[in-house]
């Protein structure tokens, strides 16, 4: 039986079809079980896709909202996606491994993306925990949040933006801005998702090779940085990316190994 991999839903505001077309027959380039879902308009992609996963929706599902009007960042931040020149969207996974793996979910969408991105020329950066970078600015931001048996992996990715809010414009970049080129939206969602099946894979047993293609990534390593965690605001030295995923601070106490944190900056 041929699988249906693409379904746009034209619900709410049926008046994109030159949009919709730019991702027609994508979804026959991803590689089983994903099928991509696409919305004109979503409030937020992980909100809609957090309730398609809590109706039985299967493991794979990606959605993709052509328009999102109140996309979510960490820490309750707007995320910015106009229409046209950004995707947003989000992944609905359904690990096979325990929980508490899990986290190690934003380490394999940061590298997928990473890797998607570098496939189209620009060398990438990882910030642990959560962003890809390019140089010194961002280009993609990932939002993970589980549900009781799911996942919801959502990704912000500048594809061809130029002229971003001034709140981010001095830490933010796109492809296009890098690349001089424009890229076709759909091409960068397919290399995504195809780095994302590799990869999401190796939260477990396999999660050193996810590991060691992280740390040659990690932007952070050598560097004095300021960060805030559940037990306040640390300073100190990056030395790495520990075995479980953890981040390794030199600080004036010690050696801390940080599960979580925000606020990332670079000092030096
Ligand atoms: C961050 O860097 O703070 C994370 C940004 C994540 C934004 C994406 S856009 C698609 C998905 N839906 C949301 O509401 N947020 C994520």
């Amino acid at each position: 039986m041929k699988s249906v991999k693409s379904v746009v839903n034209r619900s709410q505001t049926p008046n994109d079809f030159g949009i919709q077309d730019e991702f027609s027959g994508i979804a026959h380039h991803f590689p089983d079980p994903f099928r991509l879902l696409i919305r004109e308009t979503a409030d937020s992609t992980n909100d809609d896709l957090s309730s398609l996963a809590c109706g039985g929706a299967a493991d794979g599902l990606v959605l993709l909202a052509l328009r999102q009007t109140a996309g979510r960042g960490r820490r309750g931040a707007v995320w910015f996606s106009p229409p046209g020149e950004s995707l947003a969207l989000s992944i609905l996974v359904r690990p096979q491994e325990p929980k508490a793996l899990w986290p190690r979910l934003a380490l394999a969408t940061g590298l997928a993306i990473a890797e998607a991105v570098e496939s189209f020329g620009p060398p990438t950066g990882i910030k642990w925990p959560n962003d890809v970078w390019i140089g010194r600015r961002k280009i993609a931001g990932i939002l993970v949040e589980a549900g009781p048996d799911f996942a919801i992996i959502g990704i912000g990715l500048n594809v061809h933006t130029t002229d971003f809010p001034p709140e981010v414009s001095e830490i933010a970049t796109s492809l296009s801005l890098e690349t001089g080129l424009q890229i076709p939206r759909a091409e960068v969602l397919a290399a995504v998702v195809r780095r994302f099946a590799i990869r999401r894979n190796q939260i477990g047993s396999e999660f050193t090779d996810l590991l060691n293609a992280v740390r040659q990534r990690c932007v952070l390593t050598d560097h004095r940085v300021s960060l805030s965690t559940s037990s306040g605001l640390k300073q100190g030295t990056v030395e790495g990316i520990a075995q479980g995923g953890e981040l390794l601070l030199r600080t004036d106490h010690g050696l801390e190994c940080l599960i979580q944190a925000d606020e990332v900056r670079i000092l030096d």
